[in-house]
């Protein structure tokens, strides 16, 4: 897919279908006003004839229009006026109609769509993110799962070229924006297709050769996998306790990417991967436990994440750290009551076997440590709890400094991929008291999200540390199951302002 700008007169652009927008009050954009004025008011007529109701999404292809070049004018619903408060379009309603649009597209003919529609949010929509946005919602609009249906897959689409208008002076800026979403979009394509794998196909063997595949693709990356003995010698002993009941061996990958012109101390980025989460003996009950192939996705957010950024070569030293293994049930595995020492020498008292991912984490977060990093983020689906605190729209932000959660939340609202800020502290922490060893993995019920966030925090004392628990926000369930990619838009924002500021 290329994406491109356009400055000459919206009825002369040459291509094969120009889109514009219609609010559902019947009002055309000023886009559409353009061009029905050129096709004496043929436009108006068909919206005032109530075929086309302009609901959010909805589109209508009209044909062989007097006085615009293009064959095809492509209609896009945007739902009721001031849908997003201030705004006069919300940034929402906008990248709906963006999707409608290459979505209609791709069933047509259609090789080159000119996106001629209101932008939206000025203020917070720079010229470099609208670019950005636009090359990211087409690319996650394009993307199909990569399901193991024995049937025929269908024809490909047509659509190859995308263009925007521009301004002499917006455009370079666009078309650099145009560069982060398509990488974005190459990078959370690669999270979605490895998260919606199933995890006798997904396992942590998977992922390793998956991340060594990545090194031979992009120079600048340097992948090392470590085996189950190699973990032994990293005497990681609450990883090796969570992978201990499984026939998979496990995996620890560290991916870095390193550029010559950055001097940064690294930005480490640490993901959950368990490739599958049967809860072990504390075992989760059979309903929706399918989804715990899941339980993968900030292993496969960081994947994905190394992934762009070493398309954009980024300027920034960016290392990734996944801790992979599954979480099952034997007569090898863990059992409630064991107690283990962590690679940071801490011992955990393991209460609820199914509390596995911040048992992973916290070995992975205490390798982050060689790295001397500026700043340490995970990503984890780590906590059911969070889906009842947040629901599936924010991700939730812990972190042992304010400044930086306030920072990854602000990432989240100017890329609608959102985030909200949770607490951490002593209180949480204290409720994880053991009588027999250091902590123990779990404590009640009771802001379940915040003292497994709290357990973290033990073992990142003395390091910059932010914890997304990304269980509601990385993954759909219902009919759209699948992965819906995020945070991986939210963390390239941050990543981005950490290379500008280098
Ligand atoms: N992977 C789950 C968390 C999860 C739950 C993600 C639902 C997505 C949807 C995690 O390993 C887990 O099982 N957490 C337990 C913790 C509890 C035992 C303290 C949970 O949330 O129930
Ligand atoms: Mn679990
Ligand atoms: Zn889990």
């Amino acid at each position: 897919m290329q994406f491109e700008t356009w400055t000459q007169p919206l009825a002369e652009l040459p291509v094969d279908c120009v889109a514009v927008a219609v609010h559902d009050d019947g009002e055309l954009s000023a886009e559409a006003k353009t061009l029905d004025l050129r096709c004496r008011e043929k436009l108006s007529r068909l919206v005032k004839r109530g075929d086309f109701t302009a609901k959010p999404g909805e589109t209508w292809l009209v044909t062989d229009l007097e006085g615009v070049r293009a064959e095809r004018v492509l209609l896009v619903g945007l739902g009721a006026r001031n849908a997003g408060g201030k705004e006069d379009l919300s940034r929402k309603a906008w990248r709906r109609a963006v999707g409608a649009a290459v979505s209609a597209a791709t069933r047509t003919r259609i090789a080159s769509l000119a996106l001629a529609l209101p932008r939206p949010g000025l203020k917070a929509l720079s010229d470099e993110r609208f670019g950005r946005a636009v090359a990211e919602v087409a690319g996650n609009t394009l993307y199909r799962v990569n399901d193991l249906k024995s049937a025929k897959k269908p024809r490909a689409h047509a659509l190859a070229r995308v263009v925007v208008p521009a301004t002499a002076k917006s455009a370079p800026s666009i078309k650099k924006g145009f560069g982060q979403g398509a990488a974005l979009a190459g990078g959370a394509a690669l999270m979605r297709n490895l998260a919606n794998l199933p995890g006798n196909v997904c396992t942590p063997t998977y992922l390793g050769r998956t991340a060594q595949d990545l090194a031979k693709t992009h120079k600048s990356l340097k992948v090392k996998v470590l085996g189950p003995n190699e973990i032994k010698r990293e005497k990681m002993g609450c990883f090796l306790a969570v992978t201990q009941g499984s026939d998979e061996p496990p995996r620890f990958i560290v991916i870095e990417h390193r550029h010559p012109k950055a001097k940064n101390a690294p930005v480490a980025l640490v993901g959950k991967g368990i490739t599958f989460d049967t809860g072990g003996i504390s075992l989760k009950d059979p309903p929706l436990m399918d989804e715990m192939k899941f339980d993968m996705s900030g292993a496969a957010c960081v994947m994905g994440t190394m992934n762009t950024i070493a398309e954009l070569n980024l300027p920034l030293n960016v290392v990734g750290i996944i801790a992979a293994c599954e979480n099952m049930p034997s007569g090898r595995a863990i059992k409630p009551g064991d107690i283990v020492t962590s690679a940071a020498g801490l011992t955990v008292e393991i209460l609820n076997t199914d509390a596995e991912g911040r048992l992973i984490l916290c070995d992975a977060l205490h390798y982050a440590r060689r790295f001397k990093p500026s700043v340490v983020v995970d990503m984890a689906t780590l906590t059911g709890a969070i889906v009842v605190a947040l629901g599936v729209h924010h991700t939730g932000v812990f972190s042992n400094d304010d400044a930086l959660a306030r920072e990854i939340v602000d990432c989240g609202l100017v890329t609608d991929d959102r985030a909200w800020h949770m607490p951490v502290g002593d209180e949480y922490g204290d409720q994880l008291k053991s009588n027999f060893a250091d902590m123990a993995n779990v404590a009640g019920r009771d802001g379940g999200s915040c003292t497994a966030a709290a357990f973290l925090a033990k073992f990142t004392k003395d390091l910059t540390w932010a914890h997304l628990d990304i269980a509601g926000t990385a993954y759909q369930g219902g009919a759209a199951k699948g992965s819906t990619g995020r945070p991986s838009a939210m963390l390239l924002e941050f990543l981005l302002r950490r290379a500008a500021a280098r």
